[in-house]
């Protein structure tokens, strides 16, 4: 039966290819998201022009408009709620610490109050490796310990989880959330490193390399993270917790030198030293999320920035 769903940060990188993606199978969508300026909105806005070219409206307003929240569920009575919105990025929490509480914190709980009058509807939330913080043992299991995190944002994302279990002990919605592992691609988001790399690099500027280059990360594939959002949707679990990543890190240095070939173009780099709100290592154990949601990674890295590049030099 098809469903009907509320994408939150449907404006944003993963909601605009999870709403287009569960269109495409048939599933009733209404996107909300404030179109903020944390990176350029125009890209925003260019992603809502294709959903609407799609047959989906993204409603403008803000999380914390509870009112809204509550006119869209009386309209359109939604069976899930896909909960994307929030403020990324792990560096900026550093000089606006606010809109991490804003968007993360006060934005989650007036979804959970709105929901808890809709106590069929279920909640998928995005929560992210972050949630990991300065753990060291690899790979990061959903059994693991996450009481440590690194950054302000991480401690929003842990939060989130709690939340979402104290309100679905309380009025019993089901709730599922997803950690997502550094996810790139197409209609990426230019604050991150695929994006701002290949700017950087196409036009001749360095790129900074924290950590002096000496990192790993669980690059996923946006539409590895699409399948597996999907099947969170689709599963019957009333209280969960999944990660999602690739399970195949890759040295920060390999992950440039992909981009430089592709590119065709050498970067230039400037080493930095340790940023404390930057993790060394992520690296997902997805054996849950494989046995629960049948998620199975398939993008290699080649592939994946070979897509990116090719959708970045026609949007540039
Ligand atoms: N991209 C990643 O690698 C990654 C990793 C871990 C977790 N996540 C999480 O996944 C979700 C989606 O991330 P993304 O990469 O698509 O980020 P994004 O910034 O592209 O998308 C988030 C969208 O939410 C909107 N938004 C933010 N605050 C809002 C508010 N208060 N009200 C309404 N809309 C608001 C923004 O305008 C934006 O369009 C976020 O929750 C993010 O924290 C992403």
């Amino acid at each position: 039966m098809s469903k009907s769903i509320l994408v939150t940060g449907a404006a944003g990188f993963i909601g605009f290819h999870a709403a287009l993606a569960l269109k495409k199978r048939g599933d009733r969508v209404v996107g909300l998201d404030n179109f903020n300026d944390y990176y350029d909105p125009s890209l925003k806005r260019r992603r809502a022009e294709i959903l609407k070219e799609h047959g989906i409206d993204v409603v403008e307003a803000d999380i914390n408009s509870r009112d809204v929240l509550e006119n869209l569920f009386s309209v359109h009575a939604f069976t899930h709620l896909l909960h994307l919105a929030a403020q990324a990025g792990v560096r900026y929490a550093r000089e606006n610490p606010e809109s991490y509480l804003k968007s993360n914190i006060d934005g989650f709980l007036a979804i959970l109050e709105t929901l808890r009058h809709h106590p069929k509807t279920d909640l998928v939330y995005a929560s992210s490796s972050s949630v990991y913080g300065t753990n060291v043992k690899v790979p990061f299991s959903v059994t693991d310990r996450t009481d440590h995190p690194a950054n302000l944002y991480a401690a929003t994302k842990k939060s989130n989880e709690l939340m979402a279990y104290c309100y679905h002990h309380l009025y019993g919605n089901r709730m599922r959330g997803l950690r997502f592992f550094t996810v790139y691609g197409p209609w990426g988001r230019p604050d991150m490193a695929l994006f701002s790399f290949t700017e950087a690099i196409s036009r001749g500027k360095p790129i900074h390399l924290f950590n002096n280059g000496e990192m790993e990360r669980d690059f996923t594939y946006i539409d590895d993270v699409v399948a597996g959002t999907l099947a969170a949707i689709d599963c019957d679990e009333e209280y969960d917790v999944y990660n999602l990543g690739s399970h195949e890190p890759a040295p920060l240095l390999t992950f440039v030198s992909l981009i430089e070939k592709e590119l065709g173009k050498a970067a230039i780099k400037v080493f930095e030293g340790e940023s404390s709100g930057e993790v060394k290592t992520t690296c997902a154990d997805i054996s849950d999320a494989q046995e629960k949601l049948g998620y199975a990674p398939k993008t290699s890295l080649e592939e994946g920035i070979r897509h990116f590049i090719n959708w970045y030099q026609e949007y540039a």
